[in-house]
């Protein structure tokens, strides 16, 4: 029986990858208003900046490659049952190949039908913008698959649920800023370890194993502390 080793992961562990972060000098809330770009409000007030902020995101994405930090986490399947929670919405650990992934925040590579949640669409290289005109096979308007700021986090129950089974939990490449994705470290029993890798760590408890690296490079040490040799 494997352990589990759920991930947690942020905006950080894309950054190799050439996806902006958020808060980081030069991040992307630097650059574009996030009340206005990515807040039910914002799209309600102005739907079509929404969409091209969404738009101009996918188009950075298709460039982008997993990262080894990323790869990190698919080798490490080879002895644990891996989970990863993440709060990004970029593609890059589908692309790596990981197993198991709970997006919290939304896929960019996702549309929805707005009167009809249910109706997921996957966008391509194709078809890779929406704006407010677009419609779906229905006729329905669509939005972007993702969580925007006022609205509920829908996967938050599982991710709980993982967290709290994790034999190791390990956060990677986040500001820890926003809630619940935040709270999850909480939830890991006291008697499981809990690594977290990030180049400016924000504060964490005294039980947290910090390694002040980037992730590409704390996933290494990570990898070389946790593999079974048999
Ligand atoms: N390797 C690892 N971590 C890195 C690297 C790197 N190469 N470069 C930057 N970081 C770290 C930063 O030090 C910071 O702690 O990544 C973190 C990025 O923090 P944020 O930009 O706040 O991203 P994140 O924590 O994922 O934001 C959470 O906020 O705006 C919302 O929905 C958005 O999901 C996002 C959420």
């Amino acid at each position: 029986m494997k352990k589990k080793l759920v991930i947690s992961s942020g905006a950080g562990i894309s950054a190799e990858s050439g996806i902006t972060t958020f808060r980081d000098a030069g991040g992307l809330w630097e650059n574009y208003p996030v009340m206005d770009v990515a807040s039910a409000d914002g799209f309600a007030r102005n739907p079509a900046l929404v969409h091209q902020f969404y738009n101009e995101r996918r188009r950075q994405l298709l460039d982008a490659r997993p990262n080894a930090a990323h790869m990190a986490l698919v080798e490490l399947e080879k002895w644990y049952d891996v989970y990863v929670i993440t709060q990004n919405v970029d593609d890059l650990h589908e692309k790596a190949g990981s197993s198991r992934i709970l997006h919290l925040h939304g896929e960019l590579m996702k549309a929805r039908s707005i009167p009809h949640p249910e109706r997921i669409y996957t966008l391509d290289e194709e078809h890779l913008e929406t704006t407010p005109e677009s419609r779906d096979e229905y006729g329905d308007p669509i939005r972007p698959h993702i969580v925007f700021f006022q609205e509920a986090v829908p996967n938050i129950e599982r991710a709980i649920e993982w967290a709290s089974q994790a034999d190791i939990f390990v956060v990677v490449g986040t500001s820890l800023a926003v809630y619940p994705a935040a709270s999850l470290l909480h939830y890991v029993p006291k008697t499981s370890p809990i690594y977290y890798i990030d180049p400016h760590p924000a504060p964490v408890p005294d039980r947290v194993h910090v390694i002040a690296e980037p992730a590409s490079r704390g996933m290494a040490e990570l990898v070389k502390e946790l593999k079974i040799e048999n």
